[in-house]
């Protein structure tokens, strides 16, 4: 049989098998990269007695290499603990920030110096100092999402988790309350305490409209909607259940309701659904995502760990002022 007699060997591949095909080759290829990464990770981990924190923001890939995954509260406090030599944080550069303030003779690394929090660019000290001179009885409630250099201008830090119980916490009647207004807005209702509120906000959870919500509640009828009190005050009004990443994680958890319409940040997913792998959970607008946390990927963190760069600096001075404002907030209970 002369070659090309065998018609069928020679049939071309049909356009859309091709594709998946090659989609699959390609999809065999990352995972034997992302193994690889993994290996030189574990190696380096060791060498350089390193602890990886992750936000639950962040990629799954990095996710699921971390030592511990949490959310602004429980990686500052696990920065504040740990023995390790190097702290590789995965998250926005705010949050590394506070993990050099909190633990000032620990090397702290991130994967990308890019990973900023437009929230965090929108206080000024300028600004902030003229609030202070207005209301000089007031005391600085600064949100950890925040520079080092507001923090050094704050009294107390919190987190979204302990917003409430640090506004309670204060003596005096009035605070002055920076970046977040949403969050801001949602605390207002809960207290006594009359805040003076600074109009930043987070770019993604103010993206949610109740347009959204509504759409997806009439999709999905049997579903809880839960809620970061980072959105804006009509969408949290919608939520059967408000909280901070964590508490939604929580609270889905423990829920007996098996559907949930989410208005958080779509990297919560993973700990979502690796909680309750039978539950179902509906991101509740696909702009739900913040680009800044997902500038880290595996390859960066393997890089910075060889590398030891970018590193995390903060003046002595601005550390020091700083870091009075993390450890009151550490302290209320
Ligand atoms: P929490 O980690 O406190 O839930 O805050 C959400 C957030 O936007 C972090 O950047
Ligand atoms: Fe900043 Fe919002 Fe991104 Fe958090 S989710 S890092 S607040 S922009």
């Amino acid at each position: 049989m002369r070659q090309g007699d065998n018609k069928s060997a020679e049939e071309p591949i049909p356009h859309k098998r091709r594709g998946s095909i090659v989609e699959a080759l390609a999809l065999e290829r990352k995972a034997e990269q992302n193994r690889e990464l993994r290996e030189r990770l574990m190696q380096l981990k060791k060498e350089r007695n390193a602890i990886i924190l992750a936000h639950y923001y962040q990629r799954d890939e990095i996710q699921e290499v971390a030592d511990f995954r949490g959310d602004s509260f429980l990686l500052a406090q696990k920065a504040a603990q740990t023995d390790a030599d190097v702290i590789v944080f995965c998250g926005v550069h705010f949050m590394g920030e506070s993990a050099k303030i909190l633990a000032p003779n620990k090397t702290v690394i991130i994967p990308d110096e890019r990973a900023g929090c437009p929230m965090a660019d929108m206080v000024n000290v300028d600004g902030l100092r003229k609030l202070k001179a207005q209301h000089p009885n007031a005391t600085v409630v600064t949100y950890i999402n925040s520079s080092a250099e507001i923090k050094a201008e704050t009294d107390i830090c919190c987190t979204s988790a302990n917003a409430l119980k640090v506004v309670n916490s204060v003596e005096g009647d009035e605070v002055i309350w920076v970046p977040d207004k949403n969050l801001g807005h949602y605390v207002q209702q809960n207290t006594d305490k009359k805040m003076i509120i600074w109009e930043g906000y987070c770019n993604t959870h103010d993206m949610l409209t109740v347009k959204d919500v509504e759409e997806m509640k009439a999709k999905y009828p049997n579903a809880q909607f839960v809620v970061h009190p980072e959105c804006r005050p009509e969408v949290v009004e919608l939520g059967d259940f408000v909280g901070s990443t964590t508490a939604i994680i929580k609270y889905c958890k423990e829920s007996d309701c098996q559907e949930f319409i989410v208005g958080t940040e779509d990297g919560t997913g993973y700990q979502l659904r690796l909680d309750s792998p039978n539950k179902s959970f509906h991101f509740a607008s696909k702009y739900l995502v913040c680009p800044n946390m997902k500038v880290n990927n595996l390859k960066k963190l393997v890089k910075c760990l060889e590398t030891m760069q970018p590193q995390i600096y903060v003046p002595p001075h601005v550390a020091d002022q700083a870091r009075k404002s993390l450890e009151r907030m550490l302290l209320v209970k």
